[in-house]
């Protein structure tokens, strides 16, 4: 089976690959609209790839010894999430004609800094340990999300709001 850590570090890629293409094609400049697919589905796949960590994951590897590095990583998952609220309210506009794409670049640049310092802690720190520390139960809990999950209508991540 899959290391748990691989699957998930692969859907950090994936997501950043989305969001990288949709910058891309916002810069080029043959005057098309923007493809805004690539950031959509990326969007969503990173909606749902927290919720995976703080519904599923987190909770089994809550304890004394990671405490810090999850709240650390909650706190995160909001700033990540009102990023991606930022981003849509100015793709919003964008579609009408009144954002500039510059700052929609921007936006989408912040996004992958967020990213960027979150993986890099994530990546060493925390998914290790859903290898070695969860119960088999669980490992099967996690493939199946991966394979199927969809995260529920309405739901956001803990630290969203704060
Ligand atoms: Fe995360
Ligand atoms: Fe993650």
């Amino acid at each position: 089976m899959t290391l748990l850590a691989d699957a998930l570090t692969r859907e950090h890629h994936e997501i950043d690959g989305g969001i990288e293409e949709f910058v891309t094609s916002l810069r080029s400049d043959d005057g098309a609209p923007p493809e805004t697919a690539p950031l959509t589905r990326a969007m969503d796949a990173l909606r749902r790839h927290i919720y995976l960590e703080e519904d599923i994951l987190f909770p089994w590897l809550a304890g004394p010894s990671l405490a810090m590095p999850l709240m650390v990583m909650y706190r995160e998952h909001g700033q990540i999430w009102r990023a991606m609220d930022t981003l849509e309210l100015f793709l919003a506009t964008e579609a009408q004609g009144g954002a500039h794409r510059d700052m929609v670049v921007g936006h989408c640049q912040d996004l992958l800094d967020l990213l960027e310092k979150h993986n890099s802690k994530e990546e060493p720190i925390i998914y290790p340990h859903a290898d070695a520390d969860l119960p088999p139960a669980a490992h099967e809990v996690l493939h199946e999300f991966l394979e199927t999950g969809e995260l529920p209508d309405g739901w956001v991540c803990r630290e969203a709001n704060s």
